[in-house]
């Protein structure tokens, strides 16, 4: 997934929910329209690869929101079997260390090679937006978040990943310090016309975009729209606009 000649390819649409046919309801109504699908936890565990291969064969890009976390042998065997689900962006935790990253790395592109299909983009998570200064002190990080956020992509990135999850917030800074090619992923995108419902830190897409986002995670203001695909084709528009 190298190009973003669209500006609605660097929407990614959370499919949150145990229940496939509502996520096949969401996915194939804004397909064409967004630029793949963000399967998680819940969806995962509820319905396994099977579930996942029934919203890919509708022909979306999936991002694999796994978040893996275990020691490298473990998680490099997890992203073997991830790799078979054949997505676009896959992520782990930079938590995990080092070693932990390279050997995703390696297994991602040895397993990618073994049975045929394109690498995916591996991104590490840095600090959960949920988590604070003070969360950070609790289990004995003296950094402060965004400075923890810095340490962890610098080292992503010197691990071999393609980039990283991370606030809007921090977008600005990472960009400086990670360079141009590194790709840069958000959630807790509002545009002016949406409510914000939980998230509390919140950026529109165009400025999302303009601060230096490649890919936005939007889930709500989308699917929970009267209106869906008029809701992406406007986030998109505003994309492009953001592009210049
Ligand atoms: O509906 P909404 O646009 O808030 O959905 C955002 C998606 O991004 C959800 O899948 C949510 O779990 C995820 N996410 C988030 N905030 C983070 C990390 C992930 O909202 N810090």
């Amino acid at each position: 997934m190298t190009s973003q000649q669209q500006p609605f390819e660097r929407i990614f649409i959370p499919l949150d929910t145990p229940d496939l046919e509502r996520a096949l309801e969401i996915a194939s109504s804004l397909k064409g329209l967004v630029g793949g699908v963000k399967i998680g936890k819940e969806f995962f565990t509820a319905l396994g690869p099977e579930g996942v291969a029934r919203v890919t064969e509708l022909g979306m890009p999936l991002f694999a929101d796994l978040k893996f976390h275990d020691i490298p042998n473990t998680v490099a065997g997890a992203v073997r079997s991830a790799v078979h689900l054949k997505p676009s962006i896959l992520n782990i935790h930079a938590q995990g260390g080092r070693a932990m990253m390279i050997a995703a790395c390696e297994a991602a592109a040895e397993e990618a090679a073994k049975i045929g299909v394109a690498v995916p983009l591996i991104l590490g998570v840095t600090v959960l937006t949920s988590l604070d200064d003070q969360d950070l002190n609790d289990i004995g990080v003296s950094d402060n978040t965004l400075d923890h956020v810095k340490r962890l992509a610098a080292l992503a990135q010197e691990c071999g990943l393609d980039g990283v999850v991370c606030s809007a917030a921090e977008i600005e800074a990472l960009r400086k310090i990670c360079g141009a090619e590194f790709k840069l992923l958000t959630p807790g995108i509002r545009p002016s016309w949406a409510a914000a419902g939980d998230q509390k830190r919140i950026v529109t897409p165009g400025e999302a975009i303009k601060r230096g986002a490649d890919y936005l995670v939007i889930g709500r203001p989308i699917y929970g729209a009267d209106d869906p695909a008029e809701a992406a084709r406007k986030i998109a528009a505003e994309i492009d606009e953001a592009l210049g």
